[in-house]
């Protein structure tokens, strides 16, 4: 095969920041992205009406005149019904962070218990509710032992929407087939790599994210899982863009940047396993009927022609820097 398209290709993690990186990494998304869910973890977090709007229309205005609709998200807090009831268009869902446990969540929630209010109110208001499933436990623990929390959560508010973000292990993709409430998203770097890529020879610094890379069978779980379009499983590149010297320091930042490449690499991914016939469902019919969205119509064409990934992208390096991919993005059209 020498071409393939893809119409509406949506990104269900997607994190923009602000001001000088918002310009830079806003443009690479929305080029062939129809549409992505926007992470609220900014410095200061996207946590009430204000910053949710002017958030927004920075985010607007850094993707003119691409077609992309920025599905917007609440950091997750004690929220009252009301504000909610007063938000609830304006956003697709709200991101909940355990405090401390990744870039920005400093002001995460402490204990699961003190937010049931805030969480019986959004399964009244059918607000979805995001989740960075990781406990404080033994890093390659973390996810697997959050598995006990999504259960409970599952369990007590049974319609509510509950998107585990980012899964990296076997355990979540057993998970997902466990409780008709339970939905989630899975990166690109997680359907590659194991923790070996990260840390098993010299030190790949713009592999290392959180949750960070996991066991082999973890990998293949969430491969499978990908390739086969399981119904409950979106994409989402979690691409999480920090300068180069955040990265190539001591105390590296985590944050995998994949937004310019995710799609050129899913293609060939697929393509190598013979499932580029699950590929669209995968990338956006599965998040169309999960969500219950009409993103913007878009054809993005590729054609088997290699692409030489650039070595930095402003000031952030990105997965594949330097390296030739299979495939790459022809033209668009709106
Ligand atoms: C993300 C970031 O940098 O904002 N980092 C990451 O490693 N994935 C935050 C997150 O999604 O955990
Ligand atoms: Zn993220």
């Amino acid at each position: 095969m020498q071409n393939f398209k893809l119409i509406s290709p949506l990104d269900m993690h997607l994190h923009l920041r602000e001001g000088e990186m918002l310009e830079t990494v806003a443009p690479l998304s929305a080029e062939t992205f129809a549409g992505a869910v926007i992470m609220p973890n900014l410095i200061t977090p996207v946590d009430s009406e204000n910053r949710l709007l002017e958030y927004e229309k920075a985010v607007r205005e850094a993707i003119r005149p691409h077609t992309f609709e920025p599905f917007m998200t609440l950091f997750f807090k004690k929220y009252d019904r009301d504000f909610l009831q007063r938000v609830k268009d304006k956003i697709i869902g709200i991101k909940l962070y355990p405090a401390g446990i990744t870039t920005n969540s400093e002001s995460g929630i402490k204990s699961i218990e003190e937010a049931a209010p805030t969480f019986s109110a959004m399964q009244e208001l059918k607000i979805p509710l995001l989740v960075h499933g990781e406990t404080d436990g033994f890093v390659m623990e973390r996810e697997s032992e959050f598995i006990a929390i999504y259960r409970k959560l599952a369990q007590t508010y049974p319609r509510l929407k509950i998107v585990m973000e980012h899964i990296t292990t076997q355990a979540a993709v057993d998970f997902l087939d466990r409780y008709e409430n339970i939905f989630a998203t899975v990166t690109l770097q997680h359907v590659l790599i194991t923790l070996d890529d990260v840390a098993g020879g010299l030190l790949r610094p713009h592999l290392f994210c959180k949750p960070i890379a996991k066991r082999p069978e973890d990998r293949d779980a969430l491969l499978q899982a990908a390739l086969h379009a399981h119904p409950k499983l979106m994409f989402g590149s979690d691409s999480a863009p920090h300068p180069i010297d955040k990265k190539e320091s001591c105390g590296c930042a985590a944050g995998v940047f994949t937004a310019p490449i995710a799609l050129q690499v899913l293609v060939g991914l697929f393509e190598k396993h013979g499932c580029l016939d699950n590929l669209q469902n995968f990338i956006s019919n599965n998040a169309q009927k999960i969500y219950g969205i009409v993103p913007p119509h878009k054809v993005i064409h590729f054609k088997k022609e290699n692409y030489t990934v650039p070595q930095k992208i402003g000031e952030v390096v990105p997965m594949f820097a330097s390296e030739e991919l299979a495939w790459s993005v022809d033209n668009f059209q709106h």
